[in-house]
C-alpha cells in the first residue's frame, strides 16, 4: 500500500486508513453515493475501481451523485459493470451516455449550483449514505484538504453517514491553500453570500470534517484522466474574434468598462477557444468568475492578461496539466476553488455583473437555446451550469457554429427540439457568421436578427420562408410558429440525414 501518512496529519486517523477493496465493500445496493469530483478533476478514482470489480461479481446498483462530470475511473468503470441506477446532475462519459439514452440509466439532469441545497433538503430520492471524496492532505483536526476540485464535496460530506477519504499522492500538496469551502446555511437562515469580488474569501481552506467524521481514508496514486482538446478551428477563431468585436463595441458605447467584467466561460472545445483567443485582445487586468478552469485561463495568466480567477474546478488538458502543476506556485496566488454552491451562484454572478459565456447545441430564431439533447431526444452532456449564469448574468452570451455535422444540420432552428434557457434568458447570440445581439427587440424583430447575423447562408433562405409563412398563417401573432412544421427541421434530418430540403 502506498505510504500516505505524512499526509494524513491527524495521527489518530492512520488506524483507519484502509485499502480500496475493504472501503468498497462497505458500500451495500441501492445506496446514495456523493462523489467529489468536478469534470475529470478531483474525483476518487481506487474506491470506484474496486467498488465497479466488487458490482461485476455481484452485479448490483447505487445512485451516483458527483459535482459534475467525473473520470472514467468513475463513471466508466460504473457504467461498465452496469452498476449506476440513477445518476445526477451531469456527465460526459460515452459508456454512460449509451446507458442513459437506452434507458438503462435513470439521469436528472440538474441546475449544477442546485445540488448541494437539493442534497440537504432531502430533495433527491433520500439521504447521502457514503461520500467519496479525494483529498491531497488531511489536517491535524481531521479537515480534509480537496485536490483539482471542490464541487459538491462539503455538502456531500457534511450530509453523508459514511464517508470515505482517497488520499491520492499523486497530487501535489502545493494544491492546499487554493481553496475556500463555504456552506450557506438552509432557509430560513441563509445569510447574504458575502462575495463582493472575485478574489474574496469567505470560508476555510479545507473540508470541515472532524476525525470522528471519517470513516476510511484509503491511498490511492492515479492522476485525473484529463482529456486533450478539439484544435482550435478558424469557425472557433471566428467566434472569438466575433465575441471580441462586440466587446470593443459595447466598451465604446460606456456599456463595459476597459477590462470589462468577471467572465464566465462554458466548458467544451469552443469555450477554451474563445478564451484562447482573448489572449490576442486588447484587454488587461481581466478577472474571471466561473466554474471550470481550463486551458485557455492559464494563457490568458501567463499572458499577464489575467489578474484572478475564481472557479470549484481545475480542469486542464494533459499538457495543461503539466503546465499547471509546474507552475503551480505562480497560479495558486491567482485561482481559488470553491464549492460549485458558490461558484455557480446566481445570487453572486447577479452582484458581480459576470458576462455568462455558454454554448448551445441549436438555438431558434426566437432566441431559446438547447444546450442539452441532440434531436430532442438524445442526452449530450447536460445543462451543467449554464443555466446558473445565463439567467443571472450583466451579459448573457451563447456561441455555437451555424452549421453542424459538415452542413447536414443548421444550429439556427426554427423550433427547438429541446429547451434549457428561454428567450427571457439570453441577450446575444454569436456564430462564425456574425453577433446577434437581441437585447430589446421583439420575438419578430429577434427572429430576423438571428436569421440575418448567426444563420448559415444555406439555411437563411430557408428560415426567412419559415417566418414569413408563420407570420402570415398567425396573423403576425407575437411568436408565429406554424406548429405541424417548427420541428420538420428534425425530422428531415432523422429521416434524410439531413436539414436541407431535397430539390
Ligand atoms: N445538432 C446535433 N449535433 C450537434 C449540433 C446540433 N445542432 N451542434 C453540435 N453538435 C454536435 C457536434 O457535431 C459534436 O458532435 P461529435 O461529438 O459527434 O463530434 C458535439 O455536438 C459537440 O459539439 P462541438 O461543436 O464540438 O462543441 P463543444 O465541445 O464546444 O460542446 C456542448 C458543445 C453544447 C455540447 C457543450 O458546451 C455542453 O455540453 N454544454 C452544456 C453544459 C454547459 O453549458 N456547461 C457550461 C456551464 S459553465
Amino acid at each position: 500500500m502506498i505510504d500516505i501518512k505524512d499526509r494524513v496529519r491527524n495521527k489518530d486517523l492512520h488506524a483507519k486508513i484502509v485499502d480500496a477493496k475493504e472501503a468498497a465493500a462497505i458500500i451495500k445496493p441501492g445506496m446514495n453515493i456523493g462523489t467529489s469530483g468536478f469534470t475529470p478533476a478531483g474525483y476518487p478514482k481506487a474506491v470506484p475501481l474496486a467498488l465497479a470489480e466488487r458490482m461485476k461479481q455481484e452485479q448490483f446498483q447505487i445512485n451516483l451523485w458527483t459535482g459534475a462530470s467525473v473520470g472514467k475511473e468513475l463513471d466508466g468503470a460504473l457504467a461498465e459493470a452496469d452498476g449506476i441506477h440513477k445518476r445526477l446532475p451531469y456527465q460526459t462519459n460515452d459508456s454512460l451516455r449509451k446507458l442513459i439514452n437506452n434507458g438503462s440509466v435513470q439521469y436528472l439532469d440538474l441546475h449544477l449550483s442546485h445540488v448541494a441545497q437539493m442534497a440537504r433538503y432531502g430533495y433527491l430520492g433520500g439521504k447521502i449514505d457514503v461520500a467519496i471524496v479525494e483529498a491531497c492532505a488531511i489536517t491535524e483536526e481531521g479537515h480534509i484538504v480537496p485536490t483539482t476540485s471542490v464541487g459538491n464535496s462539503a455538502s456531500f460530506v457534511q450530509n453523508a453517514d459514511i464517508v470515505i477519504v482517497e488520499v491520492n499522492t499523486a497530487q501535489p500538496l502545493a494544491l492546499e491553500g487554493m481553496h475556500d469551502v463555504y456552506v450557506p446555511a438552509d432557509p430560513p437562515h441563509r445569510q447574504p453570500i458575502p462575495i463582493v469580488k472575485v478574489d474574496d474569501r469567505i470560508g476555510t481552506p479545507y473540508i470541515p470534517a472532524g476525525a470522528d467524521k471519517i470513516t476510511y481514508i484509503v491511498p490511492c496514486d492515479i492522476l485525473d484522466a484529463v482529456r486533450p482538446l478539439a484544435a482550435i478551428d478558424d469557425a472557433a477563431k471566428a467566434i472569438s474574434g466575433n465575441l471580441i468585436d462586440f466587446f470593443n463595441f459595447e466598451i465604446k458605447h460606456g456599456r463595459l468598462p476597459k477590462n470589462l467584467l468577471p467572465l464566465q466561460s462554458g466548458v467544451g472545445s469552443v469555450a477554451n477557444a474563445v478564451m484562447a483567443g482573448m489572449v490576442h485582445s486588447p484587454y488587461q487586468n481581466l478577472r474571471v468568475f466561473t466554474e471550470v478552469i481550463q486551458d485557455g485561463m492559464f494563457d490568458l495568466i501567463d499572458a499577464g492578461k489575467l489578474d484572478f480567477a475564481s472557479g470549484t474546478s481545475l480542469t486542464p488538458s494533459p499538457e495543461g496539466l503539466k503546465r499547471l502543476y509546474a507552475h503551480l506556485n505562480e497560479y495558486r496566488s491567482k485561482i481559488v476553488l470553491r464549492p460549485q454552491e458558490i461558484a455557480n451562484s446566481p445570487e453572486v454572478a447577479r452582484r458581480l455583473g459576470i458576462i455568462a459565456m455558454n454554448t448551445a447545441i441549436e438555438f431558434d430564431i426566437y432566441g431559446h437555446v438547447n444546450s442539452s439533447h441532440i434531436m430532442g431526444t438524445k442526452m449530450m452532456n447536460g445543462i451543467g451550469g449554464s443555466g446558473d449564469f445565463a439567467r443571472n448574468g450583466y451579459l448573457s452570451i451563447f456561441f455555437s457554429n451555424s452549421i453542424a455535422k459538415n452542413g447536414d444540420i443548421s444550429s439556427i432552428v426554427p423550433m427547438c427540439s429541446h429547451f434549457d434557457h428561454t428567450e427571457h434568458d439570453v441577450d446575444v447570440f454569436i456564430t462564425e457568421r456574425g453577433v446577434a445581439d437581441v437585447r430589446g427587440l421583439s420575438p419578430k424583430e429577434r427572429a430576423r436578427v438571428i436569421i440575418h447575423k448567426c444563420a448559415h447562408p444555406d439555411y437563411q433562405p430557408m428560415l426567412m420562408d419559415y417566418l414569413q409563412r408563420a407570420e402570415k398563417a398567425t396573423n403576425f401573432a407575437h411568436t408565429p410558429h406554424l406548429l405541424a412544421e417548427a420541428l420538420s427541421w428534425h425530422t428531415r434530418f432523422l429521416e434524410t440525414k439531413s436539414m436541407k430540403c431535397k430539390k
